[in-house]
């Protein structure tokens, strides 16, 4: 039984016993229940079943992604659902120029960091370069290692039919695992940073990934910057749900890195992406006026002095 349709049973049982259905017509919902996975009521986490019966609503959700704790309990209390500790934490949090050289032992201490600020959210850990792509067996440990230690709900790893070993042996254990195509940034050596499925073969072949993922097990598939026409396709042909990030409106839900969201992110930012904020400007203030204070002799002041 793939995940997906043992999630399809699980929600079936649950909504038998509550009497209601999954859209929500009246009936006794116990109160941990997460009515929709944005602004919803749950209190425990939402799990990937919960991800399933959105997608039977056609309820979007969002997706953050995370690196430390504060940040993600900020994430958590306004309700984002999903948080990915992505190995974009490579450009984003740790210095480096592109995603390859995070390692595991980094991600699982990050991970870790980002579950123990959090206590809603699905948090999703990534498989970080060279951790999987040997096979079946190193990605099975690279997973198991994410979970024990870090404790996270899920992991994700990039590749359909490159990587159907691997998310195959992974959902066997029992972890779920999320799937990511279309732009690979593992892949950047080969493939650059440019829009992935343009033309029929390309297109093609994400929607052959896209199903080997499913088929394969997976919960749900990150479509990173693929032409929105190719996005809908692959969302109308999955029975899971998609995520995008640079592929257009019609996908179940949307994920941005939170330090693009938010504005933090120093230079040039993808085109897709939304900034919600100034958080570079508001924090780059601070610092100044902190320093001015330090200088001119106004910080600290009496209140903060201990006699
Ligand atoms: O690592 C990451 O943040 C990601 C997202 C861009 C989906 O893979």
């Amino acid at each position: 039984m793939t995940q997906l349709s043992a999630a399809r049973e699980q929600g079936r049982d649950s909504r038998a016993d509550q009497g209601a259905t999954a859209t929500g017509t009246p009936g006794a919902r116990p109160a941990d229940h997460p009515k929709a996975l944005y602004g919803g009521t749950g209190t425990r986490r939402v799990t990937v079943r919960d991800l399933a019966l959105a997608k039977e609503r056609g309820e979007k959700w969002p997706m953050l992604t995370a690196y430390d704790a504060m940040t993600a309990s900020v994430f958590d209390e306004a309700g984002i659902p999903v948080m990915l500790v992505g190995d974009s934490m490579g450009n984003c949090h740790l210095g480096y120029e592109t995603t390859v050289p995070v390692t595991m032992d980094e991600m699982t201490i990050l991970a870790s960091a980002v579950v123990r600020g959090t206590s809603r959210a699905l948090i999703v850990g990534d498989l970080t370069f060279g951790a999987y792509q040997e096979g079946p067996v190193q990605a099975l440990r690279s997973a198991t290692r994410l979970i024990k230690e870090a404790g996270v709900g899920a992991v994700k790893l990039e590749g359909g039919e490159r990587s159907l070993a691997q998310t195959e042996a992974i959902v066997r254990a029992g972890i779920p695992v999320m799937a990511h195509l279309g732009l690979t940034p593992q892949s950047v050596n080969t493939m650059g940073y440019r829009v992935q499925g343009r033309g029929d073969e390309a297109a093609h072949q994400l929607v052959r990934d896209a199903k080997a993922a499913q088929e394969a097990g997976a919960f749900a598939v990150v479509l990173e910057l693929v032409p929105a026409e190719v996005a809908a396709e692959v969302t109308r042909s999955l029975q899971i749900p998609t995520i995008g990030i640079g592929a257009g409106p019609d996908t179940d839900a949307q994920v941005l890195v939170w330090t693009d969201m938010a504005g933090l992110t120093g230079g040039k930012v993808p085109r897709f992406t939304k900034q919600y904020a100034d958080l570079r400007r508001v924090l780059g203030d601070a610092a100044k006026s902190f320093a001015e204070d330090v200088v001119g002799g106004a910080f600290p002041a009496e209140e903060h002095t201990f006699h």
